[in-house]
């Protein structure tokens, strides 16, 4: 069933359009992550599920009502914005409590909600400090119990995670989707790290400049990204700009590259001009003697430039016959700076984009 409902919104600020024609839907019980660049819209999306930001055009609908008019109160919502800001002169107690003060639940009532969903995000024993007494990840789990306490409706999550050090991002990432889903509270989450989104979202809405690129589960997208952009997302570092040849066979200069007819993406036909990507550890290294065996589609030589270790793997920069590519290789295979290359690009690795 769809919860949320955005149809052709237009938002903004003062004269600034930031969603323009913005359509979207929430399936009930349902993760969806924004992923996008710095500016692209995603907060002030969130701001108009909220309320806080009326449309100018469109309507937003919850549960199949206009909740257009309605006032950020007025909705049983639940956030945690993007600086998580705590009430730095209240306790752990009662800056969860705060929403349920609002809505005049009675005093036991309150004391057992607040202790359930303290003990939920494991900071039972922290229910009488201050947020300047608090640790930041335990700070960002006050301010996700303060957003679940109400029992929301509907979550919203502006990239809580962001103040946070690498491995309590993990942590935390893993103990939302967990509340989440024990919850079962249809939430929307915004972030702008690719693995953190894929990790806990059922589907991934990337945006850019406002519009929706793409919107799929986080499989569909990384294994067929729709267009260079989400591609780039997705670890395709590799683009060449190409010309289609016929059906499946593009051609960069000369070099021939030949598709999977399924990795050729709705969004070039019709085009002349399209973009190849590929990512760097799906590119091939053919040995000498193989490469004189073989056909020259899909092939290209080069100079290893530059390489990086990077544990696992080697990362190298070749120079190519047409332009720069970036590789990764097992790390038992080291190959010196200056070594010639012949590199082989699978048909069903390679994608064709707009
Ligand atoms: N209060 C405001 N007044 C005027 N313009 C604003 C306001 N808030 C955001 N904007 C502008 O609206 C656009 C979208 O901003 P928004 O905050 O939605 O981006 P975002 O995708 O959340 O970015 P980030 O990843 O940096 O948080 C930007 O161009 C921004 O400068
Ligand atoms: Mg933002």
């Amino acid at each position: 069933m769809v919860l949320l409902k955005l149809e052709n919104i237009q938002a903004g600020y003062d004269d600034n359009i930031v969603l323009d024609n913005f359509n979207l839907e929430v399936q009930e019980g349902e993760l969806v992550s924004f992923l996008g660049p710095s500016g692209c819209g995603k907060t002030t999306t969130l701001r108009v599920i909220a309320g806080f930001v009326t449309p100018d055009k469109g309507k937003v609908y919850f549960s199949g009502q206009d909740y257009t008019p309605l006032s950020v109160h007025k909705k049983n919502f639940g956030f945690v914005f993007q600086s998580y800001a705590l009430f730095p002169h209240l306790s752990v107690y009662d800056n969860v409590a705060f929403g349920l003060k609002m809505r005049n639940v009675n005093r036991p009532e309150k004391d057992k909600r607040v202790k359930d969903i303290l003990e939920m995000v494991g900071l039972e024993r922290l229910i009488d400090r201050y947020p300047g007494e608090l640790s930041g990840g335990q700070q960002q789990r006050v301010a996700l119990a303060r957003a679940l306490v109400i029992k929301p409706d509907l979550l919203l999550l502006d990239e809580p995670l962001s103040n946070l050090d690498a491995k309590l991002r993990l942590q935390m990432r893993r103990e939302i989707k967990s509340l989440q889903s024990k919850l079962g509270v249809t939430t929307v989450y915004v972030t702008h790290d690719q693995e953190e989104c894929f990790s806990i979202s059922d589907r991934v809405v990337i945006m850019r400049d406002g519009k929706i690129e793409q919107y799929d589960s986080p499989e569909k997208i990384y294994d067929n990204p729709g267009t260079s952009f989400v591609a780039e997302f997705v670890g395709f570092k590799n683009f060449f700009d190409c010309t289609f040849n016929q059906d499946n066979l593009v051609d960069l200069g000369g070099v021939k590259f030949e598709i999977a007819t399924e990795r050729i993406m709705p969004s070039t036909r019709g085009e002349k001009e399209i973009t190849c990507g590929i990512r760097p550890g799906d590119i091939e290294l053919i040995s000498k003697k193989e490469a004189d065996k073989t056909s020259k589609m899909n092939r290209m030589s080069g100079e290893i430039m530059l390489s990086t270790y990077l544990g696992d793997e080697y990362e190298y920069v070749v120079a190519g016959e047409k332009q720069e590519i970036i590789i990764n290789c097992p790390s038992d295979t080291k190959i010196k700076q200056g070594e010639k290359v012949e590199l082989y690009f699978p048909p069903d690795k390679l994608i064709g984009v707009k």
